[in-house]
């Protein structure tokens, strides 16, 4: 049985004892639920890949209280010191080289010389990463290969039984992961669109290598192109829908869908990426042929939703 954790002192103080201890937790922070485990334990880490169901060591990002702390750990130049200070706490991601004491453990970072860091902009997610003292693990909290969670609900309908707790901290605010940024070669590289927009880190360290760079498929080894997908086929950029489809719409919706989830009624682009995988969860029904996506503007938090659902899109 999953221990549900509600989020004040008494659900942080055993969140964090259970990850001393080794076990898993679910956390809540504003992009997506993580899956946390103690990242200088690697028992506990692996804990994560066999929780998951993930077939390959695909690195981990580890979660921190402050840049401080994650600075101890990977080496930050002057473009990470600058994100860092503008953008976090907060939905960015850095991939930067390890120091040479670094207490992670190597399964965490799938066996790399960098390791991603992240401070999560969530007030109980770092009280947790306070109150447990080491870097936390935490990749999504959803079965390998399945829409990432943005509720503790969406955690146990995957995870129940097979994690020690989930700390509910209520509805994730931004509701699509981080933005990775690789930062640890010359290039600064963006390795996923997400929560923090290209405009804004552009306008801090100047332009990124987008997409797929050479050897990208190697360092983002997360980035296979099926991976947040429901079980239904997913038709993207629709401009009508069928009677036995599933309609996610983005402003006014297309007429004669079976079913409807909309993402924002007035075109909200953040409201959107908040509820985009709350909606393809929604859709995801036996009954239906399949999920007809209507196009969302390609700028801001547009671009990581549009990567999403091209991932959700790729036949499996
Ligand atoms: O918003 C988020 O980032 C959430 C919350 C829980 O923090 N976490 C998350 O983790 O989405 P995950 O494991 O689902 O995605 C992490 C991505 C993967 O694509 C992984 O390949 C990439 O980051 N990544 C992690 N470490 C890396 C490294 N050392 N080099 C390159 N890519 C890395
Ligand atoms: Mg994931």
């Amino acid at each position: 049985m999953t221990e549900l954790l509600r989020d004040n002192e008494a659900g942080i103080v055993r969140a964090a004892q259970l990850l001393r201890d080794g076990a898993l937790v679910a956390f809540g922070t504003e992009t997506v639920y993580g899956l946390g485990a103690d990242a200088t334990n690697a028992a506990a880490v692996a804990g994560i890949f066999a929780a998951k169901g993930r077939p390959h060591f695909n690195p981990l990002i580890c979660h921190y209280d402050s840049a401080d702390a994650a600075f101890r750990d990977v080496v930050a130049d002057t473009r990470a010191r600058v994100l860092a200070a503008a953008l976090w706490p907060g939905p960015l991601t850095l991939v930067l080289a390890r120091r040479p004491l670094c207490p992670i453990a190597l399964l965490t970072g799938a066996g790399l010389d960098t390791q991603a860091v992240r401070v999560p902009a969530h007030d109980v997610a770092r009280a947790l990463m306070r109150a447990v003292g080491r870097p936390v693990a935490g990749p999504s909290a959803n079965v390998s290969g399945q829409v990432s969670p943005t509720t503790a609900r969406h955690v146990l309908d995957g995870l129940d039984g097979r994690i020690a707790a989930v700390l509910d901290s209520g509805p994730c605010s931004v509701g699509v992961e981080s933005t990775v940024l690789d930062l640890s070669g010359a290039e600064a590289v963006l390795l996923r669109p997400g929560g923090a927009t290209v405009e804004e880190i552009e306008a801090l360290i100047g332009p990124l290598v987008r997409g797929a760079a050479p050897g990208a498929a190697l360092r983002g080894p997360g980035m296979l192109a099926s991976h947040y997908a429901p079980t239904l086929p997913v038709r993207l950029n629709a401009t009508t829908v069928a009677g036995d489809e599933a309609l996610l719409a983005f402003g006014p919706p297309l007429p004669g869908a079976a079913a409807l989830f909309q993402l924002s009624e007035t075109g909200d682009i953040g409201q959107a990426a908040a509820r985009l995988f709350e909606g393809l969860r929604a859709l995801d029904r036996p009954s239906l042929r399949g999920i007809a996506v209507m196009p969302v503007p390609l700028s801001g938090l547009g671009l990581a939703i549009d990567d999403r659902l091209r991932r959700a899109a790729t036949p499996r």
